[in-house]
């Protein structure tokens, strides 16, 4: 297959994380940029990506670059690009641009012309053309201009990836899926000790290091990407990639979620419950501050309300709290936690042994990470609860 360039989107600090994945799945010519990894290879690579990116929020597919020096030279440039291969003249599509230092004076104004330049190709060509539609496209384009440049993508995801599809019910204050994946991936935890969310809310935290332990593509639980709306869609390949790869499906760990509200569990239920990962997550009404690890050592990932959309008494008294008993309750176990409340961090009391900075949405947080051990920590050990099986019943 012909050799083509993709960009993958990301959030801002997760550049190494996802040029590492990309590297780790096939793809050539990986170079970081801000918010985003450039790279080379295949549609069927263009397809895995999409399918096992944990870290990427969208793959665009540039199908071409030009310059121009007018109006008129950008829409017959993009009226010359075949449109007809990927979107069918009954379909729909929509067209976003991104746009800096340009002769236009709106990316709204480059977006249109566009729009108007692939309409005008398929009347000339058909006498029909597709509609747009900017809530549920078939086919999205993106137009990315710099100066006189100008890149077309085709988006093949179609939805942003860190929507996962386990999601039924939603907390008030979930942490997004892409941004789980990361604070698991940081932490260094291998699938190979228990595992601990004390504040897990909906879980996200909880699913997402179950995908890792059990090796769960994070799209498994997806059912569209925007590639199979594409005309040249090859669902042979698409098929082929995902029957090839291989899921754990016994782990000789377990993960437990509290949370102090009931409705919260609740929602952890449900979307641990769509994710099929019941037999692997064990969720309890608890209070933080009265957990305990079954079994040492253990991980801790979570995050603690900041008192932004949760409301909080005092955040300064409750991180203390926080601390104490991670110091506590959790010898031998390594612990990490984000927040965007830094002041409040400072009162969890502990020498950290890892400090990133990360966004949580649009808020600004830290991410820090304590090593609570006395001793070492060496995290092997036999399932306590015996056979797990994700797909135990139900067809994964
Ligand atoms: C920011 S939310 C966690 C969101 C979660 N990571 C998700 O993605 O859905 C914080 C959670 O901590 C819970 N919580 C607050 N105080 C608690 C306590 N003392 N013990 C256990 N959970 C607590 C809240 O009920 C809330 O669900």
């Amino acid at each position: 297959m012909k050799h083509e360039i993709f960009l993958a989107k990301t959030f801002a600090k997760f550049e190494p994380l996802l040029q590492n994945e990309l590297l780790q799945l096939g793809a050539r010519n990986v170079q970081a940029m801000s918010r985003s990894v450039q790279f080379e290879g295949d549609l069927s690579l263009l397809y895995k990506i999409n399918y096992c990116s944990r870290f990427a929020s969208r793959v665009l597919w540039q199908v071409k670059y030009f310059n121009f020096n007018s109006n008129d030279d950008f829409y017959k440039e993009i009226n010359a690009f075949s449109a007809e291969k990927y979107l069918s003249r009954s379909g729909t599509f929509a067209v976003s641009c991104t746009a800096s230092e340009t002769i236009f004076k709106t990316p709204l104004f480059a977006a249109l012309l566009t729009k108007d330049a692939i309409c005008d190709r398929f009347r000339d060509i058909y006498e029909q053309r597709p509609d747009v539609d900017k809530e549920n496209p078939e086919v999205q384009f993106h137009v990315h201009i710099h100066k006189n440049n100008a890149i077309l993508y085709l988006d093949s995801s179609g939805d942003s990836l860190h929507k996962r599809g386990y999601k039924v019910s939603n907390h008030p204050a979930s942490i997004n899926e892409i941004t789980a994946a990361a604070m698991v991936a940081l932490s260094g935890w291998n699938g190979k000790c228990d595992f601990i969310d004390p504040m897990c809310g909906g879980a996200t935290i909880l699913i997402e290091a179950a995908m890792q332990a059990l090796n769960i593509p994070a799209g498994y639980y997806r059912d569209k990407f925007g590639f199979f709306n594409w005309l040249n869609f090859d669902r042979f390949t698409w098929k082929n990639m995902i029957n090839e790869h291989a899921i754990q499906d016994d782990i000789p760990i377990d993960l437990y979620g509290y949370d102090i509200n009931p409705r919260f569990l609740g929602m952890a239920k449900a979307n641990v419950e769509k994710a099929r990962l019941e037999d692997f997550i064990l969720l309890n009404k608890r209070d933080m501050r009265t957990v305990k690890p079954k079994r040492t050592p253990s991980m801790l990932i979570f995050n603690p309300p900041y008192g932004e959309r949760l409301e909080m008494e005092d955040n300064n008294i409750f991180y203390k709290e926080i601390g104490d008993a991670l110091k506590q309750n959790f010898p031998q176990c390594k612990a990490f936690l984000i927040s965007s409340d830094i002041n409040a961090l400072k009162n969890i009391g502990l020498k950290t042994c890892f400090k990133q900075n990360m966004f949580n949405g649009p808020l600004e947080c830290k991410y820090y990470g304590y090593d609570l051990l006395s001793g070492k920590f060496a995290p092997t050990y036999q399932s306590q609860h015996g056979d797990h099986k994700i797909n135990s019943k139900k067809k994964c």
